[in-house]
């Protein structure tokens, strides 16, 4: 093998890794994928109307004061964005005047039924609790 050839061929991995990253970008986890179970949004809603349905109201749509936690106004805040970041939003702000009343694996049921209600699918496989499991998954209003 030649110098040049081998430069050839490193050229050619570049050119075919640059090809390749915007397809497997695509393909990273989205809230489409299944990500909740039924089960866990039903223990959500329960948990969504104890802590968060007084200001949210129950169909999401908020209060005027309280956004909407469904809809487009909420779709483009989260647009791309790692599920990870919306569950710490929740955690440090929500409920407003006591954040800490609501466990952050509550917080995680909530989510689920939030996705339900957003018509995400549902899955076999629970959203998990751990920040790391929820950066791989991304927020798409629509199915990519
Ligand atoms: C006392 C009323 C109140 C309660 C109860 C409440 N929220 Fe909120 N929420 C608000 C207000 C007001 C905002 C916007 C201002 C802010 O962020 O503080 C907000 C913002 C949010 C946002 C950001 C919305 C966006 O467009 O980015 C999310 C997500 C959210 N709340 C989720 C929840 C969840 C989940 C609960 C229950 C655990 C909850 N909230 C309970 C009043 C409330």
């Amino acid at each position: 093998m030649t110098f040049r050839s081998v430069m050839l061929a490193a050229g050619l991995v570049w050119v075919a890794g640059v090809a390749m990253a915007p397809s497997l970008n695509a393909r990273q986890k989205t809230v489409w994928d299944g990500v909740y179970t039924e089960e866990q949004a039903k223990r959500g809603a329960e948990l969504y109307t104890r802590d968060c349905s007084s200001c949210h109201q129950d169909d999401l749509a908020g209060d005027g004061f309280a956004p909407a936690l469904s809809g487009p106004e909420f779709a483009a805040a989260w647009e791309g964005l790692p599920v990870a970041d919306l569950l710490d939003r929740i955690r440090v702000s929500m409920p407003p005047t006591d954040p800490g009343s609501t466990s952050v694996a509550e917080k995680v049921d909530i989510i689920a039924y939030m996705f339900k209600a957003n018509r995400f699918p549902a899955g076999t496989t629970e959203l998990p609790k751990d920040a790391g499991s929820l950066k791989e998954i991304e927020y798409r209003a629509n199915k990519p």
